[in-house]
């Protein structure tokens, strides 16, 4: 694994951003994986602006996300489909019908718990997933458990990550309970992970990856410590020093 240390989040971010228009560059049809919330949006600030001032072309990159809310209209302000139209796509000249989010697919998961996973597999699979950690080290939304899901699949949220997205709906309650994630196996087999941590509430699920000795279903993201190329890009705040 690959930790790079930045100072803030912005140092991060544009470490993180050189690296996936780097790719884009050299691979103009990559495949990637894209998470939602804080962490990420320095980075496709960045991509947005490679592709307005530098002409960075986004027409033949196919997009993977992470996850998405059950229960909540895709045209919701806090959806995910909202969040990635508002902080990327709406800027870059992707084509819609390379776009995908795993909820798409959610009558077939629950007859085929492999169906996003095999159009990620018939894409070509992800050259590069971008990741953002849990508090509680959860990865997509693969919460700390006693069994991980292998396959995209629908998932129950914790107490605790419903407190942490509640910042972005107006209570608690009104987070749904629900939502579709890319699976522990699905995430794995993209071909480079970037994992982005930045803050003091992600240092103790940064520290038991850094540690690099356990893997364990109670922090998911120690199961990065498995794939062979991870670059872990962390500020001051999340590595502790
Ligand atoms: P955050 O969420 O980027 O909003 O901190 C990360 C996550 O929960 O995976």
């Amino acid at each position: 694994m690959q930790v790079i240390k930045t100072k803030e989040y912005a140092e991060m971010s544009h470490v993180a951003g050189v690296i996936a228009e780097g790719l884009i560059r050299q691979k103009p049809n990559a495949v990637l994986g894209l998470a939602t919330g804080s962490t990420p949006l320095g980075l496709y600030a960045h991509l947005v602006k490679a592709h307005q001032q530098n002409g960075l072309d986004f027409r033949h990159v196919t997009t993977f996300n992470l996850d998405e809310y059950l229960d909540l209209p895709k045209e919701h302000p806090q959806s995910y489909h909202t969040f990635m139209e508002e902080n990327l796509f709406q800027y870059v000249n992707i084509s819609s019908e390379h776009i995908h989010f795993p909820d798409e697919d959610y009558d077939a998961i629950e007859e085929n718990a492999e169906a996003y996973d095999a159009r990620i597999h018939r894409a070509g699979g992800i050259d590069l997933q971008v990741l953002g950690i849990g508090r509680n080290g959860h990865i997509a939304f693969n919460e700390p458990a006693e069994e991980l899901a292998f396959f995209t699949s629908r998932v129950t949220l914790t107490p605790s990550t419903r407190e942490a997205n509640a910042r972005f709906f107006s209570s608690v309650e009104e987070v749904p309970t629900h939502a579709v994630s890319s699976g522990m196996g699905t995430i794995l087999q993209a071909r480079h992970l970037l994992i982005l941590a930045n803050g003091e509430d992600k240092r103790d699920a940064v520290s038991r990856l850094l540690d690099g000795h356990t893997l364990t279903t109670d922090c998911p993201v120690t199961f990065a410590l498995m794939h062979p190329h991870v670059t872990l890009i962390v500020d001051e705040a999340a590595a502790g020093c």
